[in-house]
Order: C-alpha cells, then sequence, then structure tokens
C-alpha cells in the first residue's frame, strides 16, 4: 500500500467548502486505485483560530506541517481579521520556511469553459516569484501623526532570488516545448527592482537561446493577455506582478474559481502547497454554491508533482468530462449546481473513465 501523507488547511469562508471537496475526491482516487491511501491530516489553523488563540498557526506550526508529501489549503481571510495579519502570519510564512520560491499557476481554457474572450485558444503558465520581491514585508513608517508622514514599502530583489525564478520559467518551458518566455517587467519606472529584474533576464536568456525571450511592461502586458492570449506560453513575474495577472488570467477562463496555484519547493526539500487561486469569498461561505473546479485542479497539480501521473490524468478527465456535457456547474460558470453535486459528478465520470 502506498501512503501519501497530506496536510489539509482549509482555512476560512469556502476554503472549508471546496477542501472538503478536494479530500472526497483524492480518496475516491484512492479507492478506484486499491494501492493507494491518503492519510489526511485537518489542521485548524484559520482566521477563525486567530479570533480563539490570537494567532494563526501555534509555534511550532511549520514543525507540525512539515511531516507530510504535500500540503493543500483552501483559502484565507475573514472580515475581523486584517488580510495582513492572515497573509502574514500563515500563507506566506508556509512559502518561506518550505523554500516554496516557485508558483506555478497555469491558465487553460479547458473545453467547455466559457471565455469573457473572443479566443478560445488560452493555455499558458504564469510562473511566479513567490519568495521574495514586493512581498518581503520590508519598510517603515516615519513621522507618524504629523502632516510629514511617510509611509514607505520595501522590495527585495536578490541575484540568487530572481535567477533562480527565470532559470525555472526557461526550464520550464524547454521541458515542455514553449517556445517562448515573456518576462513581466516595469523597468520605465522601477528603476532599481525592474531593471535589474530584466538584467538577470538578459543574463540567463543566454542560456536558452532555444527559447524565445519577451520583456513586457506589465501595463502592456495585461493588455496582452485580453488581446492576444494565444501567442502566451510561458510568462515569468515577480511576487505582485504574478499575484495580479494570475486574478485575470482565471477570470479570462470565466471564473475566479477556477484556477489552480503549486507553491513548489523545487529541491523536495519541503513539502509543496497546493491551493486555488480564489480567496475565501465571505459572501458566499458555507452556501453550497462555490466551484471547486480551483481546488480539484490544484489536487491534479499536487498529484502530478508526488508522481501519481495515472491518477493525475483521471481526475483531470472527469473534470473535462463534466465541463464539456455543460450540465452540472456551478453558478459562477453558468449552471445551478452545488459545490459537491458537480464534484460528485467529476468523481462519477472518474470511476467511469477508470474501467
Ligand atoms: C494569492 C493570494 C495571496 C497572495 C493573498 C491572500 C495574500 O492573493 O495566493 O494569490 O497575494 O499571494
Ligand atoms: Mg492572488
Amino acid at each position: 500500500m502506498k501512503e501519501i501523507n497530506i496536510n489539509l488547511i482549509p482555512g476560512d469562508g469556502i476554503g472549508i467548502d471546496v477542501i472538503h471537496e478536494g479530500k472526497k475526491t483524492l480518496e475516491a482516487l484512492a479507492k478506484l486505485d486499491g494501492g493507494l491511501h491518503f492519510d489526511f491530516h485537518t489542521l485548524p489553523w484559520s482566521c477563525e483560530y486567530y479570533l480563539t488563540h490570537g494567532v494563526m498557526m501555534p509555534d511550532d506550526g511549520l514543525k507540525i506541517l512539515a511531516d507530510c508529501d504535500a500540503i493543500l489549503l483552501g483559502a484565507v481571510g475573514f472580515p475581523g481579521v486584517p488580510d495582513a495579519i492572515s497573509a502574514r502570519d500563515l500563507l506566506f510564512p508556509i512559502r518561506l520556511e518550505f523554500q516554496q520560491y516557485v508558483n506555478m499557476r497555469p491558465i487553460k481554457l479547458l473545453p467547455g469553459l466559457d471565455s469573457p474572450l473572443k479566443s478560445t485558444h488560452i493555455d499558458f503558465v504564469v510562473v511566479r516569484e513567490n519568495s521574495e520581491g514586493e512581498y518581503c514585508g520590508r519598510g517603515r513608517i516615519e513621522n507618524d501623526g504629523t502632516p510629514q508622514k511617510t509611509v514607505i514599502q520595501e522590495a527585495v530583489f536578490t541575484q540568487n532570488g530572481t535567477e533562480r525564478i527565470m532559470r525555472y520559467a526557461y526550464e520550464y518551458a524547454r521541458k515542455t516545448g514553449a517556445k517562448s518566455v515573456i518576462s513581466a517587467t516595469k523597468s520605465n519606472a522601477l528603476n532599481y527592482s525592474m531593471v535589474f529584474w530584466d538584467a538577470v533576464q538578459q543574463q540567463v536568456e543566454k542560456d536558452f537561446p532555444d527559447i524565445q525571450s519577451r520583456k513586457m511592461h506589465i501595463d502592456a502586458l495585461t493588455g496582452y493577455f485580453i488581446m492576444q492570449p494565444e501567442k502566451i506560453e510561458v510568462v515569468v513575474a515577480s511576487n505582485l506582478f504574478g499575484d495580479i495577472l494570475t486574478d485575470l488570467g482565471s477570470a479570462m477562463l470565466g471564473s475566479i474559481g477556477i484556477s489552480p496555484s503549486g507553491n513548489i519547493n523545487p529541491t523536495g526539500k519541503y513539502p509543496s502547497m497546493f491551493e486555488p487561486i480564489h480567496g475565501s469569498a465571505p459572501d458566499i461561505a458555507g452556501k453550497g454554491i462555490a466551484n471547486p473546479l480551483g481546488t480539484l485542479w490544484a489536487c491534479e497539480m499536487m498529484l502530478r508533482q508526488l508522481h501519481l501521473t495515472s491518477q493525475a490524468d483521471l481526475l483531470m478527465s472527469g473534470i473535462c468530462e463534466v465541463l464539456q456535457a455543460r450540465k452540472i456547474r456551478t453558478p459562477d460558470i453558468g449552471g445551478t449546481a452545488t459545490t459537491s453535486e458537480m464534484t460528485d459528478a467529476i468523481i462519477s465520470a472518474m470511476f467511469r473513465n477508470a474501467k
């Protein structure tokens, strides 16, 4: 029996709804396989936990979390707890401590999804830097309480951090047969960070003469996403730019509830963490209408990373089949189905396809 240990952090809001579906789907895959068993360990760390305990996770939280093959996270954030706390005290420490410096975010229009755009060929990946940049958390407040109050938010770009994400993107392009990499920049305005970012790209691209390199200013790139998404294959972006681009990317597929995200520790020294890119959506939490796709797709990425390729293929085939049938889908993508009805339809399709 192959044992896989998964730490679940449902978090807040619809995070709880969708992780329930992810767990159910993984259990179904294990049942189908017979020789596979997922051992789930659910951690209650969330904003609710914060309101009771005063912290997002216990002191030894990262130690507890490290002991697994992968982490599956729903979403964090809830009214009453400042967003900066839920991110800074839970999400970012995990990304940092486990050196998940790559955030892989595929943006792919699966058959049966309706893009609000004219183009029907949307299939690219955003390789987001996940450990530094604009999210470094450094800054200061000067002359507080005076009209001269000045708030400084810093961004940190290191040679090592920038080079490794660039290389990862180019290597990913080469590995997957993509012919081009676009680097998201803003070196016309950000005279230190993005000028450096461009210089590192120029240095790295020399090692990849087979890949066509481009840089685009982030403003122009957002327009390009909408106007010519079919030309995009791999995008490499800083932490903040990658964050913004991927909400746009998921919306290009018809809903923010669709896209997954893999916080990857490329060395395998620490567990990677998979999550939908959407937030906790408190307005629809517990109503049973959240789209489970972002999480199920995150499960698919997780399975692939764990080398459970046939399970990943089966899950993806179930997702595609249900989308293409156009019958059972959640309201955000034009249907009336509940979260669990959609998952159950995907699980049924997996059972059919496995035979
Ligand atoms: C994401 C989210 C987070 C981020 C928030 C919750 C801090 O938007 O994973 O895309 O910006 O990284
Ligand atoms: Mg985001």
